[in-house]
């Protein structure tokens, strides 16, 4: 096991009155998407500010690429690649002009930017917009410019935040294919994102922040396990919905959610009784179903479960 690219330990950072991060953990393996996944105000640009070396952190440690964020933040610096929210380039510009510009301000000599500046507008499929002005660029075409500035220099780890915002399906398809070949490359990425399922197309492994701390982590696959299977009922009939809703309380020990006028979910515990028992029991109180079926849980049910237990242990 090497070490990983990314550690942050107990990370903790206030604005005022605002604890942004109390107590942050993470561990980014090389060569791995790691998605940071939370809601609004959870601490994610903050913990990627941090790890950034853009914010120095109230306490806690962090290494990046071998090097400490707040001891050797130049290193750090040399090895990294930051895209945030809102894109840097120069609207004036055409896009090869921003990345000539860019491949300077890295000190790349002019022979090699060039060659690299070709090299990615080609790859990223920008080179036939390569000599318009970027004003005249779609929102995913000045993101995937954008990402191109930070690969100027061959980043070993590349933040993301929130790299796909405001895209459109197929702008959201091209950054994903850009990451998923930097990945191949051997670049360790980590991206946050308010999209589920981003996360689960591109990351290896998840952590989900909630008020500035991690409260799960895993495989998407992982994060489905641990909260179980859900069952969904479809009734014959909607006035069989009342006693199906008192025979599904009874299996899972949770009320279940009522996803259409005749149809019925609840998370099974794992472990727990299964489809089998199920059906046997709304059977013995004479409920007419048309439909059971047992299934993993969707990641935006492990996200609302998790986020909403954390809610109702305060
Ligand atoms: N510079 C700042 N000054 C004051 N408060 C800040 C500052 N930066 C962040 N905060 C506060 O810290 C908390 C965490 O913010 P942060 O931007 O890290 O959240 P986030 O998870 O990135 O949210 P979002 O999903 O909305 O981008 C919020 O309550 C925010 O208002
Ligand atoms: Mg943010």
């Amino acid at each position: 096991m090497t070490d990983p690219m990314v550690l942050a330990e107990g990370l903790r950072k206030s604005f005022g009155g605002v604890r942004a991060l109390r107590g942050l953990d993470l561990s980014v393996p090389k060569g791995t998407v790691c998605g940071l996944l939370g809601p609004n105000g959870a601490g994610k640009t903050t913990a990627v500010r941090i790890l950034a070396t853009l914010s120095d952190p109230d306490a806690g440690r962090a290494v990046v690429a071998g090097h400490d964020v707040v001891r050797e933040p130049g290193r750090v610096r040399e090895r990294i690649g930051l895209a945030g929210q809102y894109a840097a380039v120069d609207e004036q510009l055409t896009g090869r002009a921003n990345l000539r510009l860019f491949g300077r301000l890295y000190h790349l000599p002019r022979r090699e930017a060039r060659r690299r500046a070709d090299e990615l507008l080609d790859r990223f499929g920008l080179a036939d917009a390569a000599d318009r002005r970027v004003a005249g660029y779609s929102g995913g075409m000045r993101r995937r410019l954008d990402l191109i500035t930070c690969l100027l220099q061959r980043p070993d780890v590349l933040f993301l935040d929130e790299p796909t915002t405001g895209l459109d399906p197929r702008g959201r398809g091209e950054i994903w294919d850009a990451v998923r070949a930097l990945v191949a490359d051997g670049t360790t990425v980590l991206l946050t994102t308010q999209y589920l399922d981003e996360a689960d197309r591109l990351a290896d492994r998840i952590a989900v922040v909630d008020e500035g701390r991690v409260i799960a982590e895993g495989t998407p696959d992982e994060l489905k396990a641990a909260i179980g299977d859900r069952l969904d009922v479809v009734l014959e009939d909607p006035a069989g919905l009342r006693p199906a809703a008192t025979v599904l309380h009874g299996l899972a020990g949770a009320d279940p959610a009522m996803t259409d006028r005749d149809r019925l979910s609840v998370p099974l515990p794992s472990g727990g009784p299964r489809l089998a028992e199920a059906v046997r029991e709304l059977d013995r109180a004479g409920v007419a179903v048309a439909d059971v079926r047992l299934r993993r849980p969707t990641l935006d049910e492990v996200f609302l479960r998790l986020t909403e237990r954390e809610e109702s242990v305060r």
